[in-house]
């Protein structure tokens, strides 16, 4: 059979050129390239293959519901296996009581979100509007109204093309929270959410939509102690839901299953899982909604659920799910938490290497900020020793940049290690 030669300018998936990088196998965190080099993959794909490649727990769960049938929609045959995967997912998050909408994405799980908390706000509060307030420094996903609605703006660049949406309230990070001289971002910084809320008359507002913890967009910045909790206290002081969007975040990324566990008091009414619970496997979201707004979903007065959708619940989906949810119960969890924090003790001390200026995070998720112009020529110098990263976009201006070290939750000390070793080298190398 003659070989395949890809015509790459009609693949339209990426503003950059696409890589030039052929993988031909992959096992566990290890991405193997045809001329037999095997390379690391320090940044989970797109921090998504948190239990790593080619798991048998996976195959074998997708076989046995392959071999029983492979498609009915939730409308069509009883969704065993969707009932099966919430159970397990609710329990696994600590929300045993929640319900559960599936879908086939992040950027669908949010809007999921968006319209069950508006049907909600409707019916509960008697809204009159059904606005949803994000910060400056976040991305919920590629759809026309997340892009509209989200601080993201290196990936929606036009305001004319905001539909008179936007981020609403500063993020509490200090490149973007425009704070006088040497104020830092603490759990005041949330009175700003208060301002946003009372600016449009809290009528108006049906959600607060936020990641616990930043992902991509100015890279794995944290919270103030004390600032989620405080958002919760002034949403609930006005009748506005909290929305966490964990679709990076979620299923122990930052060492916990959700990010927000790191702090006491801050459960949202509803949040969105993705990456982590398909982990690659297969596209997936799931959004969970608390049982004290669920049955409001189904009242009388609601509009309809807008989660139908013709792959809103694939049976094929939801056993792969099921079997990255086999990996993830099947570590161990002290020895991965460990993990966790001698990852972080290690590329903290890169800070004190020329052109590191910040690492922060937790768990297995990091952003390693670097000083201006070094974020290419370091990613040849990891890939020169095996190691593949994620590039994030950036907060304040002039923008940050940086790269995102998130491997997958199953690495062993030896591949980290591994990743270390081969950063610090690639540092080094620059200076
Ligand atoms: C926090 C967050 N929300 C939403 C999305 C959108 O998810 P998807 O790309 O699966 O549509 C992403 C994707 O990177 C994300 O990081």
């Amino acid at each position: 059979m003659d070989r395949y030669l890809p015509q790459r300018g009609r693949l339209l998936t990426s503003t950059r050129s696409l890589p030039d990088f052929e993988v031909v196998s992959a096992s566990g965190p290890w991405l193997h390239r045809a001329d037999g080099t095997r390379i690391f993959d320090g940044s989970s794909g797109m921090l998504t293959a948190n239990v790593g490649q080619s798991s048998a727990r996976v195959l074998a769960r997708i076989e046995q519901q392959f071999q029983a049938y492979s498609f009915g929609g939730a409308a069509v045959v009883q969704p065993h296996i969707q009932l099966e995967l919430m159970d397990r997912l609710c329990r696994a998050v600590g929300r045993p009581q929640d319900s559960v909408a599936l879908v086939t994405c992040g950027t669908l799980g949010v809007e999921v979100a968006i319209g069950l908390a508006r049907n909600i706000a409707r019916v509960r509060g008697g809204k009159r509007g059904g606005d949803i307030l994000t910060s400056d420094l976040s991305y919920h996903g590629m759809s026309a109204l997340t892009l509209a609605l989200a601080g993201n703006h290196a990936r929606r660049p036009r305001p004319e093309d905001a539909m008179g949406l936007g981020p609403a309230f500063p993020a509490p990070y200090p490149p973007t929270h425009g704070h006088g001289d040497g104020q830092v971002c603490d759990a005041s910084c949330a009175d700003e959410v208060a301002k946003a809320i009372d600016s449009r008359g809290a009528e108006h507002v049906a959600a607060v939509l936020l990641e616990p913890v930043n992902g991509t967009t100015g890279g794995a910045f944290v919270p103030p102690d004390g600032y989620l909790r405080r958002v919760g206290e002034i949403c609930r002081e006005r009748d506005v839901l909290v929305i966490h969007d964990e679709v990076l975040t979620g299923l122990w990324r930052t060492g916990t299953p959700l990010a927000s566990r790191h702090w006491d008091g801050c459960e949202p009414d509803i949040v969105i899982l993705s990456k982590g619970l398909g982990a690659g496997y297969t596209p997936v979201a799931a959004v969970l909604a608390s049982p004290k707004i669920a049955p409001l979903i189904r009242h009388a007065d609601a509009d309809p659920l807008p989660a139908m959708g013709t792959m809103a619940a694939h049976p094929l989906m939801a056993a792969a799910c099921l079997g990255v949810l086999d990996e993830l119960e099947a570590m161990d969890h002290d020895a991965f938490r460990a993990r966790g924090e001698r990852l972080g003790a290690s590329l903290r001390s890169l800070t004190d290497l020329p052109g590191v200026r910040e690492v922060r995070g937790l768990g297995h998720l990091y952003g390693v900020e670097l000083a201006p112009g070094l974020l290419w020529p370091l990613l040849r110098q990891t890939e020169q020793r095996g190691v593949f990263f994620y590039p994030f976009t950036g907060a304040g201006e002039p923008r940050s940049e940086g790269l995102v070290v998130a491997p997958p939750l199953t690495s062993t000390d030896e591949d980290l290690d591994f990743l270390t070793t081969a950063l610090t080298g690639a540092v080094t190398a620059l200076n």
